[in-house]
C-alpha cells in the first residue's frame, strides 16, 4: 500500500498520494469524512502500481495555504482555499451552487499552455476559461468560451533568470463545471482553479520538458488511439452532400478524374431517414450496403455521422429498444427526459451506465457489419436545444404575454438565446443504481459515448482498426476518438485560430486533431481555401468540411488556377504519409504531439514561446503558413537550438537560412517550409489513396553531420501491429566529407515495408 500523507484542520483535509516520482495526487475535501465518488477519469485507468519509484514528496503549511515539496524544493504553492464561488468568477446560476476554489502561486513571467480545445492565444495567460462542454450554436468567435470540449489540464513553464526552466502539469480530474483564471482577475501571480463540487482532485505532473509532462499526463489519462492509415489521408465532407447515392459516386469519381488523392467520403445527417439515427433515407440511398461496397471498390472509406438524440417515435426500433432496456436519461420525477435535436423530440442515452453503453455498442451491428469504416459522433456535448418541459413553459409564458398584450419581438430573441442551454433536472444512474445529477457528469457525456462506439468495432469489425470521431470530449477522450474543432468559420481569423487550438490540444493529450478545412460556416473565397488546404496538409487530421447551403469548397471549386495549387499540396500530404504515420504511431505509444509549438522543440529559445503562426510537424519540419490575404512575403522566425545558430533548409529552393528573423517569398503556390539542421524525414510518391502504396521510399534530409530518420510501417488497417506485425527501423545518414554513408537499424521487422527502392535527397543549394 502506498502511504498517503495529509494536512488537516478542524474541518478541511488535504490528502496527497505519490503516484510515482513525478506525479502527485492531491485531494482537497471540505468535509474530512467525505467519500469521493470513484468517477474521475484517472481512477478509471488504475494507474497505481506497486513497484515504481515514488520520490520524496511532502506537504507543508496549512490547508488554506500549503506547499508541495519534493526533496528540498518547493514545487508549487496553493493558497486562499475557500468553499464558495471565488471572487474572480462571474456569478453562477443557482444550480451550480457548491464551489471550491484555490489559487496556485506562479511567477509573473511564467507561461501557461494546454487547457485543451480553447480559443484565444497559444499562451493562455490573461484570460478566464470555463470547462462546460457547449455547442456555441453553429459558429464561434475567436474568443468564445467555452466551446465543445473540456480538458482541465495546463502546463506551467516557469523560468527565472539564470536557472533552468521548470515544467509542471496540473490536471483537475473532475467532470463537473470548472473554471480556470489564468493570471487574469486573480492577479498576475496566481492561477485560480475552481470546481462546482465539494472537493478538488488535482494531479501535479513534473517533467524535465514539455514533452515529458505531456507524455506523463497521457500515462494518467490514457494513450491516444492509433488511427488507420487512411485517416491520415484527404477526407471530404459537406453537410448535405452527397445527397444521394449517385452524387456519392460522382464525387468519388471526380477526385480520381481530377487526379486529386482522396481516401474518405463522409455522410452527414442528410443520409438518415428524418434524422433517425442508424437509419438511411431509402429513397436517396436505396442500398447502403451495396453503395459502401462500390465505394470500397473505388478505394474510398465511408464515415457516417451519428447523433445522440433518439427520436421519440412509436415503432422506431432504436427508440423502442431504448425504452425496453431503460437506457434514457430521466427527469427528476423518474420519467424519461425528452429534449429536442435534429429529428424533433428525442430521448438521450445515459452513457454513464455500462449496460447502456453495451446497448449503444450493439446498435452499430448493421452499419459496421456491412463495412462502414468510421463513426462520427456529433452533437455529443450533448446538445439539447430545448427540454420538453422548457418548451411548455416558454409557450405558456408567451401566451400569457400575448394575452396581456405585452408581447415584444425581443421575446423571441430571448428564446433563441435560451436554446442549447443544458436543461436543469436531468438525472443519470450509475452502475450501482445511484442517481447522479447531470451537472456532475456533463463534461464526460461524449467520453462515455465514444468509449462505447469504439467498442462496437471490437465486436462487429474486429479486423478493422477503429475510427471514431467526436466533437465533444473530456480528458482521456484520446483513447477512443479523433476530435476536430467544431463549427469554425470560413474566414482568415478562424484559419489562424485553428493553429493554437490544435497545438494546445496536442499538449493536452489529443495529438490527432484538425479543423474543418475551408471553414464550416460562411462563404469561402478561393485564395483562403488554397491557403487553408496548404496549412491543413501539415496538421494531423485533414478533412474539408462545410455547412449546408454554403458555397462548395472542394479543391476544384474555384477553377484551374487554384485547383492546380490545391492538387500539388494534397499530393504533398500523400508524399509525407510515411513521416506522418511514424509520428502518429509515436503519438499513440507515448502521447507525443504530432504538430508541436516551436518552444516544445526549442525550449532554450525564449523567442519561440509566443509564436503561434508557425509550428513544427514532428521535430524535423518547420511550417510557416500564410495566414493573411495577399501576403506574397512572410516574416519567419527560425529558432536557435541550445543557444546556437543552426542551418535551416528552405524546402522549396534548398537555400540555407540561419536561425533568426527572415522575410521569405510566399506567393500563392508557396507555403514557407523549412527542414531543420541534421534532421530528415521519410517520404514517398503520391498515389490516389492509401489503398495503393507506392514502392519508393524517399529519405529527405538537411545533412550537416548526422541524421537519424525513424520509420514505422504496418498494414495500416488492422490491429495486428499489437502482435508485432509492424516494421520499425532507423536510417542513419552520416556525412563523410563529400560523401554520405547510410545505414539502417531495424528494430522490428514483423511487417514487410512498402518500398522496393530508396531515393536519397540530401542536396541543398550550394552544398552537396
Ligand atoms: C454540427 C456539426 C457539423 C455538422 C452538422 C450537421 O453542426 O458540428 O459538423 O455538419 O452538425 O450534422
Amino acid at each position: 500500500m502506498v502511504e498517503n500523507f495529509f494536512l488537516e484542520d478542524s474541518e478541511t483535509k488535504i490528502e496527497a498520494e505519490p503516484i510515482d516520482a513525478g506525479v502527485l495526487r492531491i485531494l482537497i475535501k471540505k468535509d474530512k469524512d467525505l467519500e469521493v465518488e470513484d468517477r474521475g477519469i484517472v481512477r478509471a485507468e488504475k494507474i497505481r502500481s506497486e513497484d515504481i519509484e515514488r520520490g520524496e514528496w511532502s506537504l507543508e503549511g496549512s490547508p488554506e495555504n500549503f506547499s508541495i515539496v519534493r526533496g528540498n524544493s518547493k514545487l508549487a504553492n496553493f493558497k486562499d482555499l475557500q468553499f464558495s464561488l471565488p471572487e474572480w468568477s462571474e456569478p453562477e446560476e443557482e444550480r451550480f451552487d457548491e464551489w471550491v476554489s484555490v489559487k496556485q502561486e506562479v511567477k509573473t513571467e511564467s507561461r501557461i499552455y494546454g487547457l485543451g480545445e480553447k480559443t484565444g492565444h497559444l499562451e493562455k495567460s490573461d484570460a478566464r476559461y470555463e470547462m462546460w462542454n457547449k455547442d456555441p450554436g453553429g459558429f464561434y468567435t475567436p474568443k468564445e468560451d467555452p466551446i465543445y470540449m473540456s480538458i482541465p489540464f495546463y502546463i506551467l513553464v516557469a523560468s527565472s533568470e539564470g536557472s533552468p526552466k521548470e515544467f509542471l502539469g496540473v490536471y483537475l480530474d473532475q467532470t463537473q463545471k470548472s473554471k480556470f483564471d489564468i493570471k487574469y482577475k486573480s492577479g498576475a501571480e496566481n492561477i485560480g482553479i475552481a470546481a462546482n463540487s465539494e472537493y478538488l482532485l488535482l494531479y501535479l505532473i513534473l517533467g524535465d520538458s514539455v514533452r515529458g509532462v505531456v507524455e506523463k499526463y497521457t500515462d494518467l489519462t490514457g494513450k491516444p488511439l492509433f488511427p488507420p492509415l487512411w485517416a491520415l489521408g484527404n477526407q471530404q465532407c459537406k453537410w448535405g452532400k452527397p445527397k444521394n447515392e449517385e452524387e456519392a459516386y460522382e464525387l468519388a469519381k471526380e477526385f480520381r478524374s481530377r487526379d486529386i488523392p482522396c481516401d474518405v467520403l463522409y455522410f452527414d445527417i442528410q443520409y438518415m431517414d428524418n434524422y433517425k439515427i442508424f437509419t438511411w433515407d431509402r429513397e436517396c440511398f436505396p442500398d447502403p450496403e451495396e453503395m459502401v461496397k462500390n465505394l470500397h471498390d473505388m478505394d474510398y472509406k465511408v464515415v457516417t455521422i451519428i447523433d445522440p438524440g433518439v427520436k421519440v417515435e412509436k415503432g422506431y426500433e432504436v427508440f423502442e429498444s431504448g425504452l425496453e432496456n431503460d437506457v434514457f436519461l430521466k427527469d427528476e420525477e423518474g420519467e424519461p427526459f425528452e429534449g429536442t435535436l435534429w429529428p424533433g423530440l428525442c430521448g438521450y442515452p445515459d452513457f454513464l451506465r455500462k449496460n447502456v453503453r453495451e446497448w449503444w455498442r450493439d446498435l452499430h451491428e448493421d452499419f459496421l457489419g456491412y463495412g462502414i469504416d468510421g463513426i462520427w459522433d456529433d452533437m455529443n456535448e450533448p446538445v439539447i436545444w430545448f427540454g420538453k418541459k422548457e418548451i411548455k413553459e416558454i409557450v405558456n409564458d408567451l401566451m400569457e404575454k400575448v394575452e396581456k398584450n405585452e408581447f415584444h419581438l425581443s421575446d423571441l430573441v430571448e428564446i433563441n438565446e435560451l436554446s442549447g442551454r443544458t436543461p436543469e433536472g436531468i438525472v443519470h444512474e450509475n452502475d450501482e443504481g445511484d442517481k447522479v445529477s447531470h451537472e456532475k457528469v456533463h463534461n464526460a457525456y461524449a467520453f462515455y459515448e465514444t468509449m462505447s462506439t469504439y467498442d462496437a468495432f471490437d465486436k462487429f469489425a474486429p479486423d478493422k482498426r477503429p475510427f471514431v470521431m467526436s466533437r465533444s470530449g473530456f480528458a482521456g477522450i484520446q483513447k477512443y476518438a479523433t476530435t476536430w474543432t467544431g463549427d469554425n468559420s470560413s474566414n482568415w481569423d478562424h484559419m489562424g485560430l485553428s493553429i493554437p487550438i490544435i497545438l494546445n490540444s496536442g499538449l493536452s493529450g489529443l495529438p490527432f486533431t484538425g479543423a474543418d478545412i475551408g471553414g464550416f460556416h460562411g462563404e469561402i473565397e478561393p485564395e483562403l481555401l488554397t491557403r487553408w488546404i496548404q496549412l491543413g496538409v501539415f496538421l494531423p487530421f485533414y478533412r474539408n468540411h462545410s455547412a449546408v447551403g454554403t458555397v462548395d469548397q472542394e479543391p476544384w471549386a474555384f477553377g484551374e488556377k487554384f485547383e492546380k495549387i490545391n492538387r500539388k499540396y494534397i499530393k504533398l500530404r500523400y508524399k509525407l504519409l510515411p513521416y506522418l504515420y511514424t509520428l502518429t504511431h509515436r503519438a499513440h505509444e507515448k502521447g507525443t504531439p504530432i504538430a508541436r509549438p516551436l518552444f516544445m522543440e526549442f525550449p532554450d529559445d525564449e523567442e519561440t514561446y509566443l509564436i503561434q503562426d508557425e509550428f513544427m510537424l514532428g521535430s524535423s519540419i518547420l511550417v510557416a503558413p500564410v495566414l493573411e490575404k495577399s501576403e506574397n512575403k512572410r516574416h519567419v522566425y527560425l529558432p536557435y537550438e541550445n543557444g546556437e545558430k543552426i542551418e535551416w533548409e528552405n524546402w522549396w529552393s534548398g537555400e540555407i537560412l540561419e536561425s533568426g528573423h527572415h522575410l521569405v517569398d510566399s506567393p500563392l503556390d508557396t507555403l514557407p517550409l523549412f527542414l531543420r539542421e541534421d534532421r530528415g524525414i521519410p517520404m514517398t510518391t503520391s498515389t490516389h489513396s492509401t489503398e495503393e502504396m507506392p514502392d519508393k521510399l524517399i529519405l529527405r534530409g538537411n545533412l550537416k553531420d548526422k541524421i537519424t530518420i525513424p520509420i514505422y510501417y504496418d498494414d495500416g488497417k488492422s490491429e495486428k501491429y499489437k502482435e508485432g506485425e509492424y516494421f520499425y527501423g532507423e536510417f542513419i545518414i552520416q556525412r563523410d566529407g563529400e560523401k554520405a554513408e547510410i545505414s539502417l537499424n531495424v528494430e522490428n521487422d514483423g511487417y514487410e515495408p512498402f518500398w522496393e527502392e530508396i531515393e536519397i535527397q540530401l542536396e541543398r543549394e550550394g552544398k552537396k
